[in-house]
């Protein structure tokens, strides 16, 4: 395997991922770990991350040098370059110019790491300091017209840099540079794949949770259904997993999760569907303000479970299906907290149980959909589009009730067919159906109507931090307004929304 020493940067699991993208298993480690953990773990390689510090600075995150001697390869990118330069003799200084994006480098193409790569290739830089001066030993390996260094490399020992970041998409030939680096420097065969991931991550559960007993709470969505699916495979019946129905979830959602982790379901584990429909609808009776609506489903979510926590017992192990985009980092990889997810926000609090279990942490989403279809979990799960904790609960504006909750399944159910028969569903970020508080007059045969107006949204986005209105075809939108309107009792108008976020958000509330 191939260990990425964190340093604080902010690409560090990226680079883990590129490395895994190249079929070596790699893992990020804090760079307290020790020189001891590091010798027992014996990798092929180690990856020095970037970091907001100077090394100059006493207070920056160091290594002991002996790290340079173990004779294992060693890649330092960006902060870690400085620091292999610093550590070994060279000179680290604050650059005249500093580079942040796109950057032309000129590279030796006879390095290692160069190899196949172009002799000027466009990098991204983001740094202040620069390495002046490369240890002696070293070979300056590229270059711009301003960064003396841009790379450095010893092959006698194994020691190569980088000022710039071969791990994100815009050094447009960087996974080139990875793939160098494990392969070539590093002499990895690229033979692990993801299956090797599930049987090694369920040999370890298998080991770590023993006779144990393990609770789940299962929402159905992608992380929690694969989290369970691994603990099913590792620990079968000792696995309990509670599913919550807050009458909130799409048409049909309830029976689908059933159907694939209940008695007549796919895997061995004991599963609990609590049906809570009623309970919700009295709470949110009379409720219009969005805030007060999701902190009231939050709060019933933690109450629910919790009185099913209560009659299953004291158990050793809570699974939360954490991945890594939920983990924040502190910034100097010592620790790293917990997103609150609403839908299991708060659970630690209310179950008795002794540790914690996150076998999805380190994976990117992608990631996460490729471990589920190796476990076999059907593709209609997999590729679930990402929907809210509070679920239909915001996308009904103002009071929620049980009829209007009819009303705006059924209109999304259409709205989600006709998007999968146009083949448009895999290309979307979020696409949703959601009622507005509004009704207006319509006319229906001679009659007068007055009924309610149903919104559609759909939008492209990457990271739901910002996204974009998707141009969705007429012909669909067309046909999903006549659907919605004949098939759908109490809707007399349909809407598109055609705002991005900002300034509107994906959600309605
Ligand atoms: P917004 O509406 O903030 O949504 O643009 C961004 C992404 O987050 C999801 N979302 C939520 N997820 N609990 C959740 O678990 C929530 O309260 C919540 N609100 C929004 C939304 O579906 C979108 O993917």
């Amino acid at each position: 395997s191939v260990i990425v020493l964190d340093f604080g940067g902010q690409y560090n699991q990226l680079i883990a991922r590129r490395v895994r993208e190249c079929n070596v298993y790699c893992e990020v480690k804090p760079y307290t770990m020790s020189l001891e953990e590091i010798k027992k773990i014996n990798p092929k390689g180690i990856i020095f991350t970037g970091g907001p510090n100077s090394v100059y600075d006493e207070k920056s995150p160091h290594y002991d040098k002996a790290i340079f001697e173990l004779g294992i390869p060693i890649l330092g990118i960006c902060y870690g370059s400085q620091l292999m330069a610093w550590s070994l003799g060279g000179t680290v200084e604050t650059a005249p110019t500093s580079e942040y994006g796109h950057t032309e480098v000129e590279v030796d193409t006879e390095d290692t790491l160069f190899e196949g790569v172009s002799k000027t290739t466009v990098c991204w830089m983001s740094h202040t300091d620069y390495i002046a001066k490369a240890p002696q030993g070293f070979r300056v390996t590229a270059h711009t017209p301003v960064c003396p260094v841009a790379a450095m490399s010893c092959p006698e020992r194994k020691l190569y840099a980088t000022q710039f970041h071969p791990e994100v998409m815009h050094t447009a030939e960087g996974m080139k540079m990875l793939s160098n680096f494990v392969y070539k420097v590093c002499g990895c065969h690229g033979d692990w794949k993801m299956s090797s991931f599930v049987e090694t991550t369920i040999a370890q559960l298998r080991e770590r949770i023993g006779n144990g007993k393990v609770l789940c709470a299962l929402s159905g969505g992608v992380d929690s259904s694969v989290a369970a699916v691994l603990l099913s495979k590792a620990i079968g019946k000792q696995l309990t997993c509670v599913f919550v129905d807050h009458g909130l979830l799409r048409k049909n959602e309830g029976d689908e999760v059933e159907a694939v982790f209940g008695p007549n379901g796919s895997y061995e584990l004991n599963f609990i569907r609590v049906n809570a429909q009623q309970r919700y609808y009295e709470k949110l009776k009379g409720v219009t303000e969005p805030e007060a609506k999701r902190m009231i489903i939050g709060e019933e979510f933690i109450r629910v479970f919790e009185e099913e926590a209560r009659k299953i017992g004291a158990v050793d192990y809570l699974v939360q299906g954490t991945i890594y985009p939920d983990v924040i980092e502190s910034g100097l990889g010592k620790s790293a907290v917990i997103k609150s997810h609403h839908n299991v926000g708060g659970l630690p609090d209310v179950v008795d149980f002794k540790e914690i279990v996150e076998p999805l942490r380190m994976l990117f989403k992608d990631e996460v959909r490729k471990v589920g279809l190796e476990l076999g979990i059907p593709d209609y799960l997999v590729y679930r589009q990402p929907f809210p904790g509070p679920g239909l609960g915001i996308r009904i504006i103002g009071e929620v009730t049980e009829e209007k909750v009819k009303i705006v399944q059924e209109a999304d159910y259409i709205y989600r067919e006709e998007i999968a028969k146009a083949g448009l569903d895999k290309g979307l970020g979020q696409y949703f159906a959601a009622l507005t508080n509004m009704r207006s007059v319509g006319v229906m045969g001679d009659f007068r109507t007055y009924d309610y107006a149903i919104a559609l949204r759909a939008v492209n986005t990457s990271d739901f931090m910002t996204a974009d209105a998707a141009q969705l075809p007429w012909e669909v939108l067309g046909k999903v307004t006549n659907r919605i309107v004949n098939e759908v009792k109490g809707v007399n108008r349909v809407m598109y929304d055609c705002t991005g976020k900002p300034p509107a958000t994906i959600e309605f509330e």
